[in-house]
């Protein structure tokens, strides 16, 4: 059966959930599921904005199906060649043999890799920056935002309604549980933590391109923003933007300590906890500790953006670091983090090397500032260590209360 919604009385949402999928792109935990969001617009012409991923293809056409109510559909927008979006193109194709696909010469290009859809050519509207589309009182305007996650990335602006089709952007995970809109729910309790990992794991290394987007489509006046994933935006949008703005910029959301610690026996765990007291006795209170073996490293990479302090406590390994440490701090240089205050800890029974191992890498990124006080644990904390650590903390507090 369809299960569409009105986001207003001539666009509707068409698209579905899946909450069967573990991990997102093979590599993202998913536990609230990922929605595919797709819309329909109905006038004179009949447009659909983007298609959906395999794993609710039935469901998607369907949907689709339904709206048009026996209408037949003339263009298919494609804002982004990702198969989570575009798997369905040659199921629209084949069912709406008249459609026209409007994309940008990448789009068609990438479409051409992926797929086989023949006839190509004659179906195919090629769109430049600031191209538009009448489909009667409706007007697309094409808008190019490369590397908003993949170069070929474009928005569309209804500019009758104010509707931006956003593509990936301002989307999360989350499975859409009937409530489609963002004055249906509780954002900030139950969604920013997925929206904030979606972004700084999948876009957090495009901030300069997603900085170019928002200044480029800075002077609309838009309404409603409708994304590829997550809750269309109908309201509260500058808390939206306001959210983008710090992690394009890769400035810290909250004055916060986000300790991530890697722990063999427990002894750079108990490090990490007694430096989390010792914190909160000089009254910070935005703390929070991880496991880097136990917490996924999207979470890890999440979190990192969120807070302005980040302490990483972790063992020497073959010499080496940590590996589940190295791979967390390799995202985070892969994902561009910049702008920290970073605390080292280390702990090794012979050849304590993490700590250098970890400044190395924090070297090679953007403005991460390296706490001169670091801690070395030989094997585990000893009395003589609690002066060091409190200094530490002392270090961090007053850096947190400025
Ligand atoms: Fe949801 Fe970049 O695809």
């Amino acid at each position: 059966m369809y299960c569409t919604r009105k986001v207003t009385d001539s666009i509707h949402w068409v698209g579905g959930n899946d909450r069967r999928l573990a991990l997102f792109e093979n590599l993202f935990p998913i536990p609230n599921g990922v929605s595919y969001n797709s819309y329909v617009i109905l006038d004179e012409k009949t447009a659909l904005m983007d298609t959906a991923d395999p794993s609710i293809r039935s469901q998607f056409l369907e949907n689709v199906q339904h709206v048009l109510n026996g209408r037949s559909l003339d263009y298919l927008i494609v804002n982004h060649m990702e198969p989570d979006h575009c798997s369905a193109i040659a199921d629209i194709v084949n069912l709406y043999p008249e459609v026209k696909l409007v994309g940008n010469a990448k789009t068609f290009q990438i479409m051409g890799q992926f797929y086989s859809i023949s006839d190509l050519s004659d179906r195919s509207v090629v769109v430049k920056d600031g191209d538009t589309l009448e489909l009667g009182s409706h007007t697309l305007a094409f808008s190019m935002t490369p590397m908003v996650h993949w170069p070929e990335v474009m928005v569309t602006y209804e500019t009758s309604e104010k509707v931006l089709f956003s593509a990936d952007a301002f989307g999360t995970f989350g499975a859409l549980n009937g409530n489609i809109f963002n004055d249906e729910i509780n954002f900030d309790r139950d969604w920013l933590n997925d929206a904030r990992r979606y972004y700084t794991n999948i876009v957090g290394k495009f901030g300069a391109q997603v900085q170019s987007a928002i200044k480029k489509l800075g002077s609309l006046d838009i309404q409603i923003i409708c994304p590829l994933h997550g809750p269309v935006w109908r309201s509260d949008i500058p808390y939206l933007l306001d959210k983008y703005q710090h992690w394009s910029t890769y400035t810290p959301e909250e004055q916060a300590v986000v300790i991530l610690y890697g722990s063999m026996y427990g002894n750079t765990e108990n490090a990490a906890n007694v430096l989390a007291s010792m914190l909160a006795e000089k009254g910070v209170k935005n703390i929070a500790v991880y496991d880097v073996s136990s917490t996924h490293v999207s979470q890890c990479i999440s979190e990192s953006f969120r807070a302005s302090h980040i302490v990483l406590a972790a063992p020497t390994y073959n010499g080496g670091l940590y590996p589940a440490m190295e791979h967390v701090l390799l995202d985070m240089k892969a994902l561009n983090l910049q702008n920290r205050t970073v605390a080292l800890l280390d702990n090794g029974s012979w050849a304590s090397t993490a700590s250098k191992q970890m400044k190395a890498i924090l070297e090679t990124m953007k403005n991460m500032t390296v706490l001169e006080t670091g801690v070395s644990l030989k094997s585990s904390l000893n009395d003589a260590q609690m002066e060091v650590l409190e200094a530490l903390a002392s270090q961090i507090a007053e850096g947190i209360c400025q």
